[in-house]
């Protein structure tokens, strides 16, 4: 049976990629806030792949946004089978010295609280659907911590660790999981690392090269099929953690 997909930050990066992966055969809700254009894309290459594209724009930043984007979901399906939690980015670099409430409100609210409100949102449409599951993104910088990132790493923490709290209260019925990318080469770093940076990250890497998008939407797929696995979190780093 078709698949009911709900993809956010599908416009770009891990999501597009997820989506197109996601495609053949299923629906996919293609979530985007600010990149129509891209989105569009993402939308037609599902089509292209011989699935159902529905694109909503939402704003994860709200409350409101994530109430908006659930409300247009569910007057469109009464079920879903995946909610993949992937929107999510580290809003401003800012060292520990500079922190600001507003900004600390902003990067939890993007990454973490959007996260568990679809979630809880979600549970209801999930339990009508088929080996139903969840897929949250959190990042190695959850466990490396980030200079000047160190909100983002804790916000993605918060993820890692209601993952687990969300898996084990969910079961048996839904499945929760996640997976932690290094650095993958998407629109992300344009916005918020240097090169010099992004060279110094494909040094510290033992596989000495950047993830691609699509490594990071295999593992998610990986998830999705295997029906034994719940309240994980699978890295895909190029072996930074190896001792
Ligand atoms: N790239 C990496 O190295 C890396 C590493 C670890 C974790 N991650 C995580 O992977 C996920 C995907 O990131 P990516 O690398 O694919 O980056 P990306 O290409 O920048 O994608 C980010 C996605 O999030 C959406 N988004 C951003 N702000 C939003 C908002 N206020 N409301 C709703 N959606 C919003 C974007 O939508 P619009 O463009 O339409 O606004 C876009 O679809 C994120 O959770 C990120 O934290 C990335």
């Amino acid at each position: 049976m078709a698949k009911i997909i709900v993809v956010t930050g599908a416009s770009t990066g891990i999501g597009a990629q997820t989506a197109r992966l996601l495609a053949e055969g299923n629906q996919i809700f293609i979530h985007y806030n600010a990149s129509r254009e891209a989105a569009e894309q993402t939308a037609t290459e599902v089509q292209e792949r011989g699935g159902t594209a529905h694109l909503v724009q939402a704003d994860l930043f709200t409350e409101a946004g994530c109430d908006a984007l659930y409300s247009e979901v569910s007057v469109m399906t009464n079920r879903i089978d995946v909610l993949v939690n992937n929107a999510g980015g580290l809003v401003q670099r800012q060292g520990v010295s500079e922190f600001e409430w507003g900004m600390m409100e902003r990067v939890f609210a993007l990454n973490t609280f959007s996260t568990m409100l679809l979630t809880s949102l979600f549970v209801p449409l999930l339990e009508k659907g088929t080996d139903p599951c969840i897929v949250n993104i959190s990042s190695v910088a959850a466990r490396t911590g980030a200079p000047t990132a160190t909100i983002y790493g804790a916000a993605k923490g918060a993820v890692d660790s209601f993952t687990r709290g969300a898996a084990a209260e969910l079961a048996p019925e839904i499945r929760v999981n996640a997976v932690a990318p290094g650095v993958i080469e998407t629109p992300f770093h344009e916005r918020y690392s240097t090169p010099e940076r992004m060279e110094q990250f494909r040094e510290k890497t033992p596989l000495k090269h950047h993830g691609r998008a699509a490594d990071v939407a295999r593992a998610i797929l990986f998830l999705i099929e295997n029906s034994f696995i719940t309240g994980e979190t699978i890295d895909v780093n190029g072996g930074l953690f190896m001792r």
